[in-house]
């Protein structure tokens, strides 16, 4: 599937205060594991698939704070799709090597129990001074394939449709941090 917008990038969305609020409410949320520790499927522990430590965060003013960029980006965007919930927040770091390998969030289908599927995911970037460590996009466009490289720095906060394939290439140098935030919706129809 494409469409018109890929993503919609907001710049300097979150203020240096708010990152360092978010970084400092951090010590609440539960301590960050390596998904190799997890007990998750098989594709997750897989570290060549995904290498990245994670914690996770139910704070409202997160939600507060975010939530009005995937309105509007829903609105804007033209995309319009039904929303009615978050999954959890996830703070994801990424050091020297780590990465995130193209995927899908979500292919926001049926194939579901609970009848609750993602439909757009949020990622801000919350730290800076590394190196890699790029969120890109892929899109088929007439023969070939499309990869897309929106500029994130500090504060950027980008939304996309949970279909969209996408990946974190890995860090050179320091340490990423990135926070994540997954909006859920009744299946497309
Ligand atoms: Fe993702």
């Amino acid at each position: 599937m494409k469409n018109k917008y890929g993503f919609c990038l907001f710049e300097n969305a979150i203020s240096k205060k708010e990152i360092a609020k978010i970084k400092k409410s951090s010590s609440k949320f539960s301590e960050a594991k390596t998904l190799k520790e997890d007990g998750l499927t098989k594709e997750d522990v897989d570290l060549s698939f995904r290498d990245s430590s994670v914690s996770f965060s139910n704070d409202a003013w997160i939600y507060t704070l975010l939530f009005p960029f995937i309105e509007e980006a829903n609105e804007n965007s033209g995309w319009k799709y039904e929303i009615d919930s978050c999954e959890p927040v996830q703070i994801a770091k990424y050091g020297k090597d780590q990465h995130y390998s193209w995927h899908q969030d979500g292919a926001s289908d049926h194939n579901v129990v609970d009848e609750k599927v993602r439909k757009l995911s949020l990622i801000a970037t919350i730290s800076n001074g590394y190196e890699g460590g790029e969120l890109e996009f892929k899109q088929i466009e007439n023969d070939g394939v499309n990869v897309m490289k929106p500029r994130m720095s500090l504060g950027s906060v980008i939304i996309f449709p949970s279909y969209q394939w996408h990946r974190s290439t890995p860090v050179t140098k320091g340490t990423k941090q990135s926070l994540a935030m997954w909006c859920l919706g009744p299946p497309f129809r």
